[in-house]
């Protein structure tokens, strides 16, 4: 009997999780381990690289004891994205890793959309910039930390430099290359223009795979200290959102995934590169080197998680949205709690309540604040239904994507059918199918995503909620204009 197994590693941003998967595709066993963020100075985060590994190997070595190792024959990963990991030239971290969410970056943002110009931004890499992208991290650094910046020897994104630490090679995936705002995303290869703009040049770049392309062995040193063969295989893995999309069965073009994890996001497959009028929303490679759009916002569960834990002061729960009639309410919430990236591009606006009386109860509040995600999500979802994607089925990953009811708040707010996976993990899920691809199980990431992910529930929309919210939404989206003159610095 083959026994053969795969490890799939999610480097998120509250926790790493892990997962040992069978060539079947049966998930074995999972552990997760969390780290803490820093936030140094207002809407700035990061986090320490080194808490990643320790965190990573603390889980596998618990992951491992359970199974048997020799099983073991190839590891991938899925990280969050655009986060700026760099590296001096003895591949020590010369300062913690700027996250995604982190807001610092509105100068240079402006910079690369008006003055370098998005005319230009679009021609080299497909996209606008976006406060969280790589590019304007490194822009930043260059004016403020110059002598660290003269340092840089390797750019590494999250899962990139966990894959290094177990390989010793610098390596990256076509998706997590595409939120750089360094590289052409229609031709696959990085901008030179781009590079000349931020100041790095090429060689200061990972080489850029497929997700599941082999970049080498495990290394020695840590196949030993976690008890593997040395012939265990590392693929490149890919960047959170295609990695879920890998592990929901969103590969051929239509095929569409909302994640609902500390961001919010939406992902939809196109197949091909698509020439955009409306960039609100990104265009990035798939990991398999097909194309995809995403919308992304910036708090989705985490607005949730901190309506009810910091102001509620309640435990996070999630199934407490209600949908009777008589729970209708006027109240609307913004959910700017970290600027907004999809579609407004406004790291300067915040969150706000809007139509609060003397009879808002905090059960309205909350209702309020899943809505208001989810009207956030629709954002995405109408430009790119204005592509010409009808998008009528979602797959649902992320920790949200646990609340059947939120899901069901989804299926109405969108109009879709909205489905669970048997395998919720997606990232990581996404990342072992990756390394069972690498390893020469699967012909393709394509084959092996569409045979491995299997539908658990599907919730339909329901007609009435769906016309409700259609109202209720045309009223959110007239909201963000209003707000934005309260927050006169960007605009
Ligand atoms: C996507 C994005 C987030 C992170 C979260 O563009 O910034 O979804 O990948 O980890």
């Amino acid at each position: 009997m083959n026994n053969n197994t795969f490890v799939g590693i999610d480097i998120g941003t509250s926790s790493a999780k892990l997962l040992l998967m069978d060539e079947n595709g049966a998930v074995l066993d999972t552990e997760s381990r969390s780290y803490a963020i820093s936030y140094p100075a207002s809407g700035w985060s990061e986090q320490n690289p080194e808490d990643w590994f320790d965190a990573i190997i603390d889980g596998l070595h618990s992951l491992l004891s359970k199974h048997k190792k020799e099983d073991v024959r190839a590891i991938s990963f899925a990280g969050q994205m655009h986060s700026l990991v760099t590296l001096d030239d003895n591949d020590g971290v010369i300062r913690p890793a700027i996250l995604w969410n982190d807001l610092r970056t509105t100068e240079e943002t402006n910079f690369l959309n008006y003055e370098i110009g998005e005319a230009t931004l679009v021609q080299e890499t497909g996209n606008i910039a976006f406060a969280g992208f790589t590019a304007p991290k490194l822009l930043w650094m260059k004016k403020h930390e110059p002598d660290l910046f003269s340092k840089i020897d390797k750019i590494m994104l999250p899962k990139d430099y966990i894959a290094y630490r177990f390989t010793g090679e610098h390596s990256t995936d076509l998706s997590d290359a595409s939120g750089t705002l360094l590289f052409d995303v229609e031709k696959q290869k990085w901008s030179n223009e781009m590079l000349r703009i931020v100041g790095i040049s090429e060689e200061k770049m990972p080489r850029v795979h497929k997700g599941s392309d082999v970049i080498a062995t495990l290394r020695s040193d840590l196949a030993e200290e976690l008890g593997l063969s040395q012939d265990v295989l590392v693929t490149a893995g890919a960047g959170d959102n295609a990695a879920a999309a890998v592990g929901t069965g969103t590969i051929l073009p239509g095929r569409a995934t909302v994640s609902l994890g500390t961001s919010g996001t939406i992902f939809v497959s196109t197949g091909q590169y698509l020439p955009l009028q409306n960039h609100a929303v990104h265009q990035f490679c798939h990991t398999d080197g097909s194309y995809h759009l995403m919308g992304c916002m910036l708090s989705a569960a985490a607005a949730n998680e901190w309506w009810l834990e910091n102001i509620l002061e309640r435990d996070y729960g999630l199934d407490e949205y209600s949908r009777s009639d008589a729970d209708k309410h006027d109240v609307y919430f913004l959910p700017y709690l970290s600027g907004e990236r999809s579609p407004h591009n406004d790291e300067e606006i915040r969150g706000a309540f809007v139509g609060l009386s003397m009879e808002t109860s905090a059960a309205e509040m909350s209702k309020a604040v899943l809505e208001g995600v989810s009207f956030g999500l629709r954002d995405s979802v109408e430009i790119i239904r204005d592509l010409g994607f009808s998008l009528q089925d979602f797959g649902a990953t992320g920790g949200g994507a646990k609340s059947f009811s939120w899901l069901q708040l989804l299926s109405d707010v969108f109009s879709a059918r909205v489905y669970t996976m048997e395998h919720e993990e997606g990232p990581g899920y996404g990342a072992a199918i990756l390394a069972a691809v690498g390893a020469g199980v699967w012909d393709s990431v394509s084959d092996a995503s569409t045979s491995l992910t299997r539908i658990k529930d599907v919730i339909e929309p329901d007609e009435k909620q769906s016309s409700y919210f259609n109202e209720k939404y045309k009223r959110f989206r007239e909201l963000y204009p209003l707000l934005k003159e309260f927050y006169p610095d960007k605009h």
